[in-house]
């Protein structure tokens, strides 16, 4: 294999790194070889009630399957991300809010001021009756409300559970039963581009399928017009009249839960995510200052969603535990116009900027002059996260972007992972596009072959982690069962990570994607399964099989094959009505690019659809599709390809 491109540490970013190269390899080999006086000490960066005697208490073996983090320990997550700073940042910028219309109003709140919103949000809370360990779900738009929610409950101790404000209602639902959730906190609209979002329409036709459902709290947002429901609705507004401006923060244990946060596996309907407090906290705040090589006083902003994991963990409670300046922005990269983001950049002298892949080919598309148009001299890091980034974007971040000043961080993890995983450091490691690099401290991936077996030195197969490190999930909500048959089984005492890598032979990782049924439809995961399921409720449709395949701005995009029930008629008609039922039922990120009507579908003669050929076929690929002996009925095969969409 060529040499790959290589973009060494400068000698500037030598000299100002907090963790240089030598530095990451005495923190990394202390955190694997020490993990107990390691992570006891990092511990020291929270603000503890009690504080932990014990670190890492866990087993991935089945018979003793367990993981803790800390659980001696005393904290209040909320406390450590206000509270704290109280007395030496209470008048520092905690939240800088970008409307989604640049001629609309920026908000800011100091510490000191987003203490008393939180406060005030969490007796509100308590007043309409939630409690600790209730389930608390948030339907929100980008505004700050929506931090200031996440942090009221996690000021009292409930529980949250954030939906993506692009989910159905029926999604929504879906969400709000499983966890049995009585409160709902909503805006009124969102913006978006211009556009509004209407989610309080969206709870109320999610209240019908969702009897758990008792309280809705409606932030008004907007002022569009909507329907209060006597006895179930209020708003965020009245009932915030005369609460006290001041609330205790509750004791919590170190493993209590701080949040469950659905995501889209290989099989079944979304899995409930749960983090706890003590260990997530740590790594979110540890992660957060050492992949950006965040300082005191930085302004930093991480464009992604509150609906995500990248939200929860990189605009709310990494940053904020570590007293950062947050911009939140409540719009999209591109509207009103390309030149946007770096536009938002300029205006509060962004230095370190967090986004996705899909976002940067997008605006790539449009060309260099909407960047160069604005000066982005404040930038110092550039950091990415969601899905392989390709060179190609790469190289625009970091020649356009960052006038090839600032070291791109490729930041490797999941929604169960907590925080990143694999990253570089910007002072620590040579970057090359396209490879996350290195593990954080604590981290200990493994690369294994179908059979299990433990590559060394350059090696290509299944990405594991052989052990716990603070911020992993802890279960399934209400199922632990399948937490362990999800990510514990396939290797046995090992956290299967879904994900394939490369080690090349500087000791460097490659992600190459996900292993398993899921498509990475720019940045955001989407289950092949729940897209079948939801085509099949149609009246139309007898079967359905999805694939992913590539899209030069999404990633992957959804293509799937559909067959009729007998006597319905194959029509372009048919096609537009499936899209919009799709997006109906899970919402528009879920919007299938192309629809394949197939009379049948390739199976094997045990009846399990072959995805393999499915896959090729979707991408134009049909000169090797392999093995197809196993197949039941071979021309089927032939009439697929004869009838693929471009
Ligand atoms: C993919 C998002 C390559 C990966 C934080 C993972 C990445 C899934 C990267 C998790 C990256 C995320 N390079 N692939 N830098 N970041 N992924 O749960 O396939 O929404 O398993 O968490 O996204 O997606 P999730």
């Amino acid at each position: 294999m060529a040499e790959p491109e290589r973009y060494p540490v400068s000698d500037e970013w030598k000299k100002r790194a907090r963790v240089d190269a030598g530095g990451y390899e005495t923190l990394y080999g202390r955190s694997i070889a020490d993990p107990g006086s390691f992570w006891l000490e990092q511990a020291r960066r929270l603000d503890w009630i009690k504080r932990p005697e014990i670190a890492g208490d866990w087993s991935f073996d089945e018979a003793d399957f367990h993981i803790e983090w800390f659980a001696d320990g005393k904290l209040n997550v909320a406390a450590n991300c206000i509270d704290r700073h109280l007395a030496t940042r209470g008048d520092t910028t905690a939240i800088i809010w970008e409307p989604d219309d640049p001629k609309d109003s920026v908000r800011t709140y100091t510490y000191r001021e987003l203490h008393r919103e939180v406060c005030r949000f969490a007796n509100v809370l308590k007043g309409q009756g939630v409690q600790k360990g209730d389930r608390v779900t948030i339907y929100m738009p980008m505004i700050p409300e929506a931090a200031f929610a996440l942090l009221a409950c996690a000021r009292i101790g409930a529980i949250h559970s954030v939906v993506f404000g692009g989910f159905s209602p029926d999604a929504l639902a879906g969400r709000i039963v499983d966890c049995d959730s009585a409160y709902v906190i909503t805006a009124d609209a969102g913006r978006r581009a211009g556009k509004m979002v209407p989610l309080k329409t969206n709870v109320d036709k999610a209240a019908d399928q969702a009897p758990v459902l008792k309280k809705v709290i409606v932030v008004q947002a907007t002022g569009a017009d909507v329907t209060m429901k006597d006895g179930r609705d209020v708003w965020y507004h009245e009932a915030a009249q005369g609460v006290g401006e001041d609330c205790p923060a509750e004791a919590m244990d170190a493993e209590d839960p701080l949040f469950i946060l659905y995501t889209s596996g290989s099989t079944g309907k979304p899995k409930g995510v749960l983090h706890t407090s003590g260990g997530y906290l740590l790594w979110t705040s540890l992660t957060h200052e050492l992949a950006f090589d965040y300082r005191e006083g930085d302004v930093y902003w991480c464009a992604a969603d509150i609906g995500w994991i990248t939200g929860h963990s990189y605009i709310v409670y990494g940053p904020l535990a570590n007293g950062a300046t947050v911009v939140m922005y409540e719009g999209v990269p591109n509207w009103p116009d390309s030149s946007r983001i770096w536009q938002v950049v300029d205006k509060h002298q962004v230095n370190i900027l967090y986004t996705a892949p899909t976002a940067l080919r997008a605006l790539m598309a449009d060309g260099d002059e909407p960047v160069k148009k604005t000066s982005r001299a404040s930038l110092r890091v550039l950091g990415t996260v969601g899905e392989p980034i390709n060179p190609e974007a790469w190289r625009w971040y970091y020649n356009v972007v960052g006038d090839g000043r600032c070291p791109i961080i490729d930041t490797w993890w999941q929604t169960e992972t907590g925080g990143h995983m694999i990253a570089p450091l910007p002072g620590a490691h040579d970057l090359k596009p396209g490879s996350a690099t290195r593990p954080m401290p604590g981290v200990d991936p493994q690369i294994l072959d179908a059979d299990g077996n433990v590559l060394t030195g350059a090696a290509q197969g299944n990405l594991v982690i052989a052990k716990s490190w603070p911020g992993q999930m802890r279960t399934v909500w209400n199922d632990h069962e399948r937490f362990f048959q999800t990510y514990f089984s396939t290797y046995p005492g090992k956290y299967f990570t879904s994900d394939g890598a490369r080690r090349d032979a500087d000791g460097d990782y490659w992600i190459t994607g996900r292993v398993d049924d899921v498509i990475n439809v720019s940045g955001h995961r989407m289950g092949t399964a729940e897209v079948e399921s939801a085509l099949v409720l149609h009246e139309s449709v007898a079967e359905a099989a999805v694939v992913g395949r590539p899209h030069e701005v999404k990633g992957q995009g959804i293509y799937a094959y559909v067959t009729l029930n007998s006597g319905v008629e194959a029509s372009d008609d048919l096609r537009r009505t499936l899209v919009q039922w799709v997006r109906d039922e899970i919402g528009p990120i879920a919007t299938p690019e192309a629809i394949q009507f197939a009379p049948s579908l390739p199976k094997t003669r045990s009846g399990k659809i072959m995805r393999r050929i499915l896959r090729k076929i979707a991408e134009g690929d049909t000169s090797s599709l392999g093995d197809t002996s196993t197949l039941a009925d071979p021309d089927v095969v032939d009439h697929l390809i004869e009838n693929g969409v471009a």
